[in-house]
């Protein structure tokens, strides 16, 4: 007769429990790894739990077998109950130990191919958008909502936040630690305040896939506003930006991708955590040596706080800071939705009223969803009562869009709104390129940094039926403000103005 038999000393409750719950638990991840390779299950949860979670219990178990057999060998050690070896020993010999033997080496074999599979299944996992955007649900929200919509929609959130390499790897894990305990105990901040102050030098990421060298020449682009007048008058600007770049070395880079070039080096101090006070830059020509520093004139920083302060080096970010989180003000989303038919720019005033709702503070989205409707109907129904009559359906689909539109920019429960996360692009609704090029940044010798208006980008088209203009000049068109503010732009940003809703 056959009878199984392992060693003596695994006989006991605590190593018996250990090995019931490794069973338990490793069947349980043979499971979901058959369920996660069959079907289509993108549930973050569930991938939490099958490669963390359950891993984690069944390595417990595992731990709990030896620790009960030590335990047992000391108990009866002290009851002089046992033979009289120090050590544990094994002897293929006896049935018992040889099972115990081959159990261990298929046992183990069996573990090392699962941890490996399931090491790879958590690394993959926790690499992964869903685990990156949804897992930690509302507090990533809008940065999840705002990336589906952006260019880098299939770019990984890894790609950018972490970068090849393994330090860089150790660390976000590190930091994502204290990110989920943060989350569990709801200590985190509402906004999550940028910028972040650990993000990984972004000429490391980017130029993973944007290899400045290749950033030659022009852009064209062309933003189609809608006034806030009676008819929604459509009022295009068409420009073409000079991105500029070229080989780097040899001085030869020009235009706007001049300041990472490689001969290049720009450095400042910003006085606000946010970056959006400079009152003081550096260049150093890389190739040359040569050095020039400019001070905000206006409102210079003394010396003695600048020696204090440890400049940063210009990279991506500080241009391309919204590359992938883009909120767009209620401005330019209800522009877009014009643009595209989503609101009929036939109905009167209606990019007024659609902004006015789409920016009014709400404290939940229910509450948005129920105001934006309330402000819209009550507004035409006030005002243009027959057409509220006729086009009832026009008027609903706006307010449809309107909230769409809200719901994919502006997020009260975590306080996240446009106007929190300044774009550093251009210069329209955030000071952005004037930190710099405002025209009062000045060295000691009487450079300015450049403000004229053609050395970024020149204007192509603008405006349309009546003040319509087109040109084919390489010094483009100059900027013809559609509503007469006196030139005031001349003096003034643009920003100071257009804030994101009706200036
Ligand atoms: C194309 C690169 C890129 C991708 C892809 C990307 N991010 Fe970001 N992310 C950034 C940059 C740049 C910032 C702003 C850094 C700063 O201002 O210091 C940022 C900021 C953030 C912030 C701070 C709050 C905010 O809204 O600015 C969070 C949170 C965040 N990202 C999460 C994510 C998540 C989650 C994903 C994936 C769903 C993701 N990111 C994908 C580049 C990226
Ligand atoms: C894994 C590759 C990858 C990484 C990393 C990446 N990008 Fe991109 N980026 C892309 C792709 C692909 C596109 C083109 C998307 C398209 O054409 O719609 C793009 C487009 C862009 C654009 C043009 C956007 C537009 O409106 O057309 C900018 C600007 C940009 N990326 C900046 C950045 C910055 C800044 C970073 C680093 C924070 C970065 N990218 C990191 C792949 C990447
Ligand atoms: C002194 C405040 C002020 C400044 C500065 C200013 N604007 Fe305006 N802008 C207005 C007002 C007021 C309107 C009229 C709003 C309307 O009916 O569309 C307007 C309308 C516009 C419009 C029509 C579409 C829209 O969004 O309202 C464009 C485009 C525009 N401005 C561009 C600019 C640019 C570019 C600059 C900077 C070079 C600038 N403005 C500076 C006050 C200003
Ligand atoms: C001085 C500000 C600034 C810096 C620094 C900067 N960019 Fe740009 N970049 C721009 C502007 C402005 C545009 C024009 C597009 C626009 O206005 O939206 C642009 C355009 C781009 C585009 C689109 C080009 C095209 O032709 O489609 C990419 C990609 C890009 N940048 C990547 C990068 C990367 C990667 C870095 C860092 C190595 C970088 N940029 C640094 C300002 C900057
Ligand atoms: C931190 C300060 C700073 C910021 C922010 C900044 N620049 Fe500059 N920029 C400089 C300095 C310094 C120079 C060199 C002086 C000059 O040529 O005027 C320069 C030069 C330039 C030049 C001339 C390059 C050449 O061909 O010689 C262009 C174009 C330019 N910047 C565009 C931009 C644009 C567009 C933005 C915003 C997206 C921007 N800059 C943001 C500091 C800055
Ligand atoms: C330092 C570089 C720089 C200077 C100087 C500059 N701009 Fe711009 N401007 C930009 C960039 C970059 C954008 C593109 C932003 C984007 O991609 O949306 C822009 C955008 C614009 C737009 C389109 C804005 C919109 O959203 O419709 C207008 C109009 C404009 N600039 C006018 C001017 C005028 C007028 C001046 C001179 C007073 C001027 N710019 C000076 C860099 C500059």
């Amino acid at each position: 007769m056959l009878k199984f038999r392992l060693p003596r000393l695994a006989y006991n409750f605590i190593s018996s429990v250990g090995a019931a719950i490794a069973i338990v638990a490793g069947l349980m991840v043979v499971t979901m790894l058959f369920v996660s390779i069959f079907t289509k299950i993108e549930n973050p949860y569930l991938g939490i739990f099958s490669f963390m979670i359950l891993p984690a219990i069944l390595i417990f178990g595992l731990i709990l077998i030896p620790i009960g057999m030590l335990r047992q060998w000391r108990k009866e050690k002290r009851g002089e109950k046992v033979e009289q070896t120090r050590w544990p020993y094994v002897d293929l010999n006896i049935r018992a130990h040889r099972n115990a033997f081959f159990i261990f080496i298929f046992g183990t074999f069996f573990f090392v191919v699962l941890t490996a599979v399931g090491s790879y299944q958590t690394f993959h996992f926790s690499e992964s958008v869903e685990f990156c955007g949804t897992t930690c649900h509302s507090v990533m929200e809008p940065e999840h909502t705002a990336y589906q919509n952006s260019p880098h929609a299939r770019v990984a959130c890894v790609e950018c936040h972490v970068g090849p390499g393994a330090g860089w790897y150790t660390k976000s894990k590190l930091s994502g630690a204290y990110q989920v305990y943060a989350t569990l105990l709801n200590k985190y901040p509402r906004p999550i305040p940028t910028p972040i102050e650990s993000l990984r030098p972004a000429r490391e990421t980017c130029e993973q896939c944007h290899w400045p060298a290749k950033f030659f020449g022009g852009m064209q682009k062309k933003i189609d506003h809608y006034m806030y007048d009676d008819s929604n008058s459509y009022h295009p600007i068409n420009m073409l930006i000079k991105v500029g770049g070229g080989k780097r070395g040899a001085n030869q880079a020009t235009g706007i991708h001049w300041h990472i070039s490689s001969d290049v080096k720009v450095e400042y101090i910003a006085r606000d955590e946010q970056r959006e006070d400079i009152p003081w830059v550096r260049y150093t020509n890389l190739e040359t040596g040569e050095v020039t520093v400019y001070h905000d004139e206006d409102d210079p920083m003394t010396q003695e706080k600048i020696d204090s302060l440890e400049p940063r080096v210009m990279d991506c970010v500080d241009c391309h800071n919204r590359p992938s989180h883009i909120y767009n003000p209620p401005d330019r989303a209800i522009d877009n939705a014009l643009n595209t038919q989503m609101i009929n720019p036939a109905i009167p005033e209606v990019k007024m009223v659609a902004v006015e709702a789409m920016a009014e503070e709400y404290s939940t989205d229910e509450e948005a969803m129920e105001k934006i409707r309330q402000h819209i109907n009550g507004f035409y129904k006030e005002n243009y009562p027959e057409l509220y009559e006729q086009e009832k359906g026009l008027i609903e689909q706006a307010i449809q869009t309107t909230r769409e539109k809200f719901s994919l920019n502006i997020f009260p429960h975590m306080k996240v709104r446009w106007d929190v996360y300044p774009d550093h692009i251009g210069h329209f609704y955030f000071k952005g390129c004037m930190r710099c090029h405002e025209g009062n940044h000045s060295s000691d010798d009487g450079q300015t940094i450049s403000h004229s208006c053609n050395s970024c980008h020149i204007i192509l088209a603008q405006g349309s039926g009546e003040t319509y203009e087109v040109t084919y000049q390489e010094e483009g068109l100059e900027f013809k403000h559609p509503v007469d503010i006196y030139e005031a732009w001349r003096e003034m940003g643009c920003y100071e103005c257009h804030t994101g809703t009706q200036p």
